[in-house]
């Protein structure tokens, strides 16, 4: 019998997005015929809510399992899923954002996209191909004309809602003095060792849900570990519920009123993901798991190379925690 993850309902847009969705990253790169039938068993087990970007190559993948679940009755129709996709930071740019969310639905196959987010608080030149960047290829981001231009993707029907990803509260603030529509999303790096307090409380205040990507630690990519899965205070308490350290950090996520970006390719494990929802963790290890050390995983600097304004946004996000 396949889950059914329970929704929340995000603010300004009256629309659910399932609090458990399935990340389509995979660093290094799977072949998209991996991503897809991936996600073809994901909607098997349960799953109705998948998270691409531009940026990750998995658009089209993705668009075709769409298809391929229509075609084999897994769903009757595509608005019983929940898509979120991303602007990448070469095309943050006023013109260049409805093209830039259109070539993402050509893509996907589809009319419109649930949840369309800033990926990046800042500007790449259309010139950068890899990671890190020069200094001369990274630029402050425009927050005000870029949310007009992704106001403009709501009104136009092409995305249902709008967000941003990797925000600060100093960020946010910027972008809800000038902003008509609020965002209804900011994804962030978030899990038992990046616990963001501040940020949630503050997002928390203003309507705009927080969705954690990184929830397992990101272990077997570039750019994480097996902080999370290797925790010895997770593997007590997973021991202790008869449940994995997986399940216990996304137990936890959920139990903070979090949203999850878990990516598992994997059946099992993909299923396992989704159990979490007929336990909760006692008040005594939800204690335990607040008094973790606290260590973010991913940096701008790491990504992007040690340039003033990936250090900057650095220093924003660790003043956050
Ligand atoms: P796999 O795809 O082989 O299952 P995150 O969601 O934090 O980005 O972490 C993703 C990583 O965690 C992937 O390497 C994924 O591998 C692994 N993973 C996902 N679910 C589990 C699980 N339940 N137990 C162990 N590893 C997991």
């Amino acid at each position: 019998m396949a889950v059914v993850v329970p929704g929340v309902t995000l603010s300004s847009c009256d629309l659910t997005m399932p609090v458990i969705g399935m990340g389509t990253s995979s660093s290094p790169p799977v072949a998209p015929e991996t991503t897809k039938a991936a996600i073809i068993e994901a909607i098997k087990a349960g799953y109705r809510h998948f998270d691409t970007a531009f940026a990750y190559r998995t658009e089209q993948p993705l668009g075709e399992a769409i298809a391929e679940a229509l075609r084999l009755g897994l769903i009757k129709s595509r608005d019983e899923l929940f898509i979120t996709s991303k602007l990448w930071s070469s095309f943050a740019e006023k013109d260049l954002i409805v093209p830039s969310i259109r070539m993402s639905l050509r893509n996907l196959q589809l009319d419109y996209i649930d949840l369309y987010l800033i990926h990046w608080p800042l500007k790449l030149s259309q010139e950068v191909r890899q990671m890190p960047v020069i200094r001369e290829h990274i630029f402050p981001l425009d927050i005000k004309s870029v949310w007009e231009a992704m106001e403009e993707c709501k009104s136009l029907g092409l995305t249902k809602a709008i967000g941003v990803s990797n925000f600060s509260c100093k960020k946010l603030e910027e972008l809800l003095s000038t902003a008509k529509i609020p965002p209804a999303v900011n994804q962030v790096e978030m899990n038992p060792l990046w616990q963001q307090k501040k940020l949630r409380e503050f997002c928390k205040a203003r309507g705009i849900h927080v969705s954690a990507f990184s929830p397992l630690g990101a272990n077997n990519t570039k750019w994480g570990d097996n902080r999370i899965l290797e925790c010895d205070v997770l593997g007590e308490i997973a021991k202790a519920q008869g449940k994995t350290t997986a399940q216990i950090s996304l137990r936890w996520l959920y139990e903070q009123g979090v949203s999850s970006i878990a990516k598992s390719f994997n059946n099992e494990r993909m299923k396992q993901n989704l159990d979490i929802f007929d336990w909760s963790l006692t008040e005594e290890e939800s204690n335990k798991i607040s008094q973790l050390p606290q260590r973010k995983g991913i940096t701008f600097e790491s990504i992007l190379g040690p340039h003033d304004l990936a250090l900057e946004l650095d220093a924003e996000s660790l003043d956050d925690c």
